[in-house]
């Protein structure tokens, strides 16, 4: 009795990872996120307008392309977010090389922390229904999918002012001041 439901519970998981994975290339490459991955942003490190992390503890070698002059290719689990709701994270090479590795995140943010919406590749769509990677893949090829203010992307329809006030506005970060 126990060891069917076991099996079932199984099969089902095997399904829905199955289903979830469907888009990606090469699964093997896949580095685990979940919605534990998501931190507030003033716990991230600062480069320039967005802030960055890396799941696999190889956080300098993001921060060094993220300050880079002239672009270059992030390393795996370098995660990228100017806004709270909408995040990058990099996969091992190999693991979908349209996006140049890059898997797309909407999350839902709260003062509890972050729940993944949507993710996924070149399907992904935010809020407002733009396509994350219709506007990030306009970047130059040097720059890795990242869109800063002059890399070949149309710029986003806010100001400055209102990034800011976006970001400091992360609900996350309230139980950590
Ligand atoms: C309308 C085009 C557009 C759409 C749609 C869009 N982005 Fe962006 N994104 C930009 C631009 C332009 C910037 C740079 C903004 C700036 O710093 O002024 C940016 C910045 C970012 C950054 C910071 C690094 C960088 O590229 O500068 C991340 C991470 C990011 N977006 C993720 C996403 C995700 C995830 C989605 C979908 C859920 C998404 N974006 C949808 C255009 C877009």
């Amino acid at each position: 009795m126990l060891k069917k439901t076991f099996t079932r519970t199984l099969l089902a998981g095997a399904a829905l990872l199955l289903a979830g994975q469907a888009m990606t290339a090469d699964n093997s490459k896949q580095i685990e996120v979940t919605d534990a991955s998501f931190d507030c942003l003033t716990a991230m490190t600062q480069v320039g307008e967005y802030f960055v992390d890396n799941l696999l503890g190889n956080l300098d070698a993001t921060v060094a392309v993220a300050q880079s002059a002239t672009g270059g290719k992030f390393p795996p689990g370098s995660v990228v977010s100017l806004i709270p709701s909408e995040v990058m994270v990099k996969h091992q090479e190999g693991w979908n090389p349209e996006t140049n590795d890059w898997e797309f995140f909407e999350l839902k943010v709260s003062p509890e922390g972050s729940s993944i919406a949507v993710r996924g590749t070149t399907e992904v769509v935010n809020s407002r229904g733009g396509n994350c990677f219709g506007c990030h893949n306009l970047a130059r090829a040097e720059w890795d999918l990242i869109c800063g203010t002059d890399h070949g992307c149309a710029p986003l329809p806010v100001t400055r002012e209102q990034i800011r006030s976006i970001q400091s506005g992360d609900p996350r970060c309230v139980r950590e001041n």
